[in-house]
């Protein structure tokens, strides 16, 4: 029997076995297999210095083990874990797996899970339930977990006691090792449970399988120190290391090499990035200023936190060319008493004076942002403040949240006071006004012409294209399908709430760089 064969037919075997012991029982035996997470641990900050390194292979035993096999991920959350997926995605196909859109079709699902709010995780708990019947049908099926939720020991211990379909759990920095924990899922009895609670080493040279070939992802930063009182990311995804400036430059590089229009750069505080290095003080504003360089047409970053943008990044980024002229700058709230339970470290006078640069700097700069209502303590007058303060910036967008305490967070342990009646009535209050400055906003472009990178067919009509503007607009038009992946020009023609149609006018070629 070869190794194949031998796993495919302890894969049956195993998955006949309904009598999963729990984590703690199965340490006994193999403690390697199991490691739990613990948020305790997540919340440490170690000095140690962050190892890079650029030798990850695939194992010659592990080659081959997807052939004829078929694999299905299901991504939740931020553009952090839609990157996850694409490099989980990349493994598989080292591995020999083929990917597909179908469960029914899969040999391994994964969910790559999001912990920011409860109802995140509800939804994954749901899907976990529907896949029940897939488990039965085709018992060698593999379920596995990993992403956000499987930092939390909540989670796994929920799983462990109701959820016996999943095979396997694994964390945020087990990534790169799934193809250990497939074999181990093959070959064990057990729920296989892999989760590192203390960040590992930046590992460069994972495989990629990106979902589109017109707009990339590039990491620059992993984790994030900020510890916002309600958040629970600095727990997923461990302290924040910067990825080297020469790894980043050759990634864009390569990818405008390969034809893509737009990139966008990735951490959950982009602007903190460089400042983990203790040997430079190279900084997003520097790393801004050599990417511009490169031929690529729209160059973009997500998230930035107030706190660190500074003056350097908003000169770069007043040069323009292909830095986009949009910042999702997120605020969370419009009162200062709040912004201190929250720990996010800036006032509201003081995001306001960054807005007041950012716009001297760039007056055609369109802000978006994050705004939680109902935090612990928040008073009508607190979210009045919210309200004001959205009009005063002028956003043009925002996602906007009703808080949920996260177990492990210092928010979880103050009293959540605010009635969920209000809470509700507040995001609806909200809503109205964002939803009335997106489309005041988007109204000055009617019979304007823009630039908008085609991504495709629209969503909700085959025949009519839709892509974005440098400053985030969706745009439906009328257009050949020739134009997909090019940026063309499009006559504005209506107008709504979120989104802009129009007639494409003409197609060129990007400028370049300039
Ligand atoms: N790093 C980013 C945010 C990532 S999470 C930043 O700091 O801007 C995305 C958004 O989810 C946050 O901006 C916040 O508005 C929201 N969020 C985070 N934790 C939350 C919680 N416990 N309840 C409700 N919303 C939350
Ligand atoms: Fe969460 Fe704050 Fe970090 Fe953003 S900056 S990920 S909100 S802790
Ligand atoms: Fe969610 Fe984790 Fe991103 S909690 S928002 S998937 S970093």
């Amino acid at each position: 029997m070869n190794e194949e064969q031998r796993l495919e037919s302890q894969k049956v075997e195993n998955a006949n076995s309904s009598d999963k012991k729990s984590a703690k029982d199965y340490s006994k035996y193999f403690e390697s297999v199991v490691t739990a997470p613990s948020l305790k641990d997540a919340k440490q900050r170690g000095k140690e210095e962050v190892k890079y390194h650029n030798d990850f292979a695939i194992p010659e035993e592990f080659r081959g083990m997807g052939n004829g096999r078929k694999f299905y991920i299901r991504t939740y959350g931020c553009q952090m874990n839609e990157h996850d997926t694409e490099v989980m995605a990349g493994i598989f196909m080292a591995l020999g797996y083929e990917p597909t859109d179908r469960t029914e079709e899969a040999h391994v699902i994964l969910l790559n899970t999001c912990a920011i709010r409860e109802n995140a995780e509800n939804k994954v708990f749901g899907e976990l339930g529907h896949l029940k019947h897939l488990k039965v049908e085709k018992p060698d099926l593999l379920i596995g977990v990993c992403g956000c939720m499987s930092q939390e020991e909540s989670v796994v211990n929920k799983i462990l006691k109701t959820y016996n379909q999943v095979d396997m759990i694994f964390g945020t920095h087990n990534i790169h090792r799934l193809p250990n924990i497939l074999k181990e899922a093959y070959m064990s009895k057990e729920m296989v449970i892999e989760v590192w609670s203390k960040e590992g080493d930046v590992i460069e040279n994972l495989p990629k399988v990106r979902r589109g070939n017109i707009k990339g992802w590039v990491n620059i930063m992993y984790g994030c120190d900020k510890f916002c009182t309600y958040c629970i990311v600095p727990y997923t995804r461990g302290k924040e290391r910067s990825r080297r400036k020469e790894e980043i430059i050759h990634e864009v590089r390569q990818l405008a090499a390969q034809g893509y229009q737009e990139i966008t750069l990735l951490g959950q505080n982009v602007n903190a990035y460089g400042k983990d290095f203790d040997d430079s003080s190279y900084r997003l504003g520097d790393l801004m200023d050599e990417l511009r360089m490169i031929d690529i047409p729209r160059i973009r970053f997500t998230t930035s936190h107030p706190r660190d943008f500074d003056d350097h990044l908003i000169e770069v980024l007043a040069k323009g060319g292909n830095l986009m002229n949009h910042i999702h700058l997120p605020v969370q709230s419009g009162s200062t008493e709040v912004l201190k339970i929250m720990a996010r470290k800036y006032t509201r006078e003081q995001y306001l004076e960054l807005v007041r640069k950012i716009r001297v700097a760039i007056p055609d700069v369109a802000l978006t942002t994050d705004i939680i209502v109902g935090y612990p303590n928040e008073t009508e007058e607190q979210f009045e403040e919210t309200m004001s303060l959205y009009q005063e910036v002028g956003f043009e967008a925002a996602y906007t949240y009703i808080y949920s305490p996260r177990e492990g967070t210092p928010a979880a342990k103050m009293e959540d006071n605010v009635p969920l009646e209000v809470k509700k009535e507040r995001l609806q209050r909200l809503n109205a006004l964002v939803n009335e400055s997106s489309a005041d906003a988007l109204k000055k472009y009617q019979d304007q012409i823009v630039e908008v990178l085609v991504e495709g067919a629209s969503k909700n009509n085959p025949d009519v294209l839709a892509g974005y503007t440098n400053k985030s607009k969706l745009v439906n038009f009328v257009g050949p399908k020739t134009a997909i992946g090019k940026i063309v020009k499009v006559k504005i023609t209506q107008t709504k709430t979120w989104s802009l149609n129009g007639d494409m006018i003409e197609e060129f070629e990007p400028a370049g760089v300039n």
